[in-house]
């Protein structure tokens, strides 16, 4: 989703400004835009598209060693260079790129547009820019904070005034923002993806901070004027590495990254002497797990998947009744939210707005959210204050691989711990964290010698119409999550269903040669989902089958057999989940799509 960086320093703004756009692309956007300060007026480029467009646009010496960019995800208007930030005043010596959305943009835009003000933009930005420059009598974090107390909705903005070289005026709420220190220079950006090859060095803004940042750092206050200070924290060495080594995508880095992440998420964790697991960010005693009276699991995309089997583990395996639930239908439905209650906010990014809004209506409402969350520092952790991460390192492409299994991967450890205390005697919960303990191995070697059938399934899936994915219980959640993959980097049109449900409708759609995904594992449902593939098959049907190693049946009633490690029930998930991200992966490939950046979505969707 949108991105903002900024500089501030010695050198020319330009190349530094392109490189942190660059680093952000991964977030997905549609246009891309400058501005620097030039003499006594900002000067400003944008363009629609890709970063290079806008690189190729910028003249070779565009002055200016102040400066700030965006990358924009349309909301309110659309793709086009008027619309892209930053936006000029109507004098062009005030600059804006804004994250967010303007909830009251409409009511402003008018009354701005009483005072004379000709808007050059579609965008709920622009009003910003108006109102800043409206208010500024000389000092910009005055006209700044002015502005933004008319403002209702979500913000990160930077602001450069002609009047102020080597003056950044950064604000936060509700849309993340970092400051970085370096040796002459300071930095900012929306994500420390952007600044993490130029300092490790950084103050993460909270909601209604302002900060004024020059080349020799930073003051920070809040909307209402009071003075504040923030911690420095200092970023890990993982932040750095946002290449994509010898891969030709970072999908594919980070498919085959998996053992290692996994291995990493459960490091330490899982505690065979005790049969138990350890998550220290989770710092609950037995007595408060023992009254725990139910889990609620809230997570969007690929991390909803992910929390339908830790409310599926935390129910079989710990007998605590548990749900699953999608952020955004979570926080405006009014829940009921009892003393004892626990939940579980389960995001990659840390900053999906949906997500961030159901942990504060968990809060306002007494409960008790605890993070399940791969960015270090990222909005969601800090509102949670406590919980697990997840430990994928950074997840570039858009669509969710590796945090996905390591979602799983948390969520079966926290199920584990609380099993423990409630339901599981040394010997059972040995046994589970034992098998826990083996699956990044079996998902390495099972990655190095990944079966020619994935490219029979490939095959297939392309030159359908339309892809059915079915599955029960946990492998449902793996044939919505196969589902999301296809659609999101293939643009296959898609379904998922939990398999017994087809007969009630969905199998009017099947006719000759419908490609049908089924995951079925060696389970309990093993024998009533092989019913449905026979239901499929007579119809027409061509059915790739993801089965357990070993299982003849499975394999004979395929058209296209994929064999996966043996594993249980609840642990399935993480194996049966590598074909079908190899299944998105190559039938993007095979489409020529465009595998990191899919058109339209966003890696981190910061906007409701
Ligand atoms: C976006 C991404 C998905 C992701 C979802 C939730 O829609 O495109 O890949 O699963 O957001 O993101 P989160 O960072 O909260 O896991």
């Amino acid at each position: 989703m949108c991105g903002i960086v900024g500089y501030v320093g010695e050198k020319r703004a330009t190349p530094l400004l392109l490189d942190g756009l660059r680093r952000l692309e991964y977030r997905g956007y549609d246009s891309a835009g400058v501005a620097t300060l030039d003499q006594d007026r900002v000067q400003v480029v944008r363009r629609v598209g890709f970063v290079q467009n806008l690189a190729a646009a910028i003249p070779a010496d565009m002055p200016g060693h102040t400066g700030i960019g965006h990358t924009r995800w349309a909301t309110h208007g659309g793709v086009t260079e008027q619309n892209a930030h930053p936006h000029a005043d109507s004098t062009n010596r005030i600059a804006l790129a804004h994250n967010g959305i303007i909830e009251n943009h409409a009511v402003l835009r008018a009354r701005l547009e009483d005072d004379g003000i000709v808007f050059r933009s579609e965008t709920d930005t622009e009003v910003l820019v108006h109102l800043v420059s409206k208010f500024y009598t000389g000092d910009p974090v005055d006209a700044v904070r002015k502005a933004l107390l008319l403002v209702q909705g979500t913000y990160g903005i930077a602001v450069i005034f002609a009047a102020h070289p080597g003056l950044i005026v950064a604000a936060r709420n509700g849309s993340p923002l970092v400051v970085g220190k370096g040796d002459g220079e300071s930095f900012l950006a929306s994500d420390p993806h952007a600044l993490a090859a130029y300092t490790r060095q950084v103050v993460y803004l909270e909601d209604r901070d302002i900060a004024r940042i020059d080349q020799e750092g930073w003051t920070l206050s809040r909307l209402d004027g009071s003075d504040v200070s923030r911690v420095v924290e200092v970023l890990g060495e993982e932040w750095a590495d946002d290449g994509r080594g010898d891969y030709s995508h970072h999908m594919l880095k980070e498919i085959r990254e998996q053992p290692e992440s996994l291995a990493r998420c459960l490091r330490g964790r899982v505690v065979p002497e005790s049969g138990g697991a350890r998550l220290g960010g989770l710092d609950m005693d037995p007595r408060e797990i023992a009254h725990i009276q139910r889990v609620g699991v809230l997570g969007c995309g690929t991390s909803f998947h992910a929390s339908l089997v830790g409310a599926a583990a935390m129910e079989s395996l710990a007998r605590i009744p548990a749900f699953a639930e999608i952020s955004s239908e979570f926080r405006y439905r009014n829940p009921v939210i009892g003393r004892d209650d626990m939940f579980f906010a389960v995001s990659q990014s840390g900053e999906t707005a949906d997500t961030l809004g159901a942990v504060r209506e968990v809060q306002v409402k007494g409960g008790r959210i605890f993070g399940v969350v791969n960015v270090v520092g990222s909005s969601i952790a800090r509102t949670c204050g406590k919980g697990v991460y997840v430990h994928s390192g950074p997840e570039i492409a858009v669509a969710s691989t590796k945090a996905f299994t390591s979602q799983v991967a948390a969520l079966l450890v926290a199920a584990l711990s609380f099993a423990r205390t409630r339901t599981l005697g040394p010997h059972e919960g040995k046994a589970f964290g034992d098998e826990l303990l083996a699956v990044p191995s079996a998902v390495g070697e099972w990655l190095e010698s990944e079966p020619p059938s994935v490219m029979d399934a490939v095959e297939l899936v392309t030159k359908g119409r339309f892809v059915f994915f079915l599955g029960r219980g946990v492998s449902h959640a793996v044939a919505l999550e196969g589902a999301l993959k296809l659609k999101e980097i293939a643009y296959v049109p898609c379904m998922a269903y939990p398999a017994a449900e087809m007969k009630h409708g969905p199998i009017a759609l099947i006719d000759h040669n419908t490609p049908v995904v089924v995951i079925v594992p060696d389970d309990v449902m093993r024998d009533k989902t092989l019913s449905t593939i026979a239901e499929v098959k007579a119809r027409g049907a061509r059915v790739v089958v993801v089965h357990s190693a070993g299982d003849m049946h499975a394999a004979r009633v395929a058209d296209i057999s994929i064999p996966v490690p043996r594993a249980s029930t609840l642990l399935s998930p993480l194996l049966t989940a590598l074909p079908l991200q190899l299944l998105a992966y190559r039938s993007g490939l095979a489409l020529g799509r465009d595998i990191d950046r899919p058109r339209n979505l966003a890696k981190s969707v910061t906007v409701e």
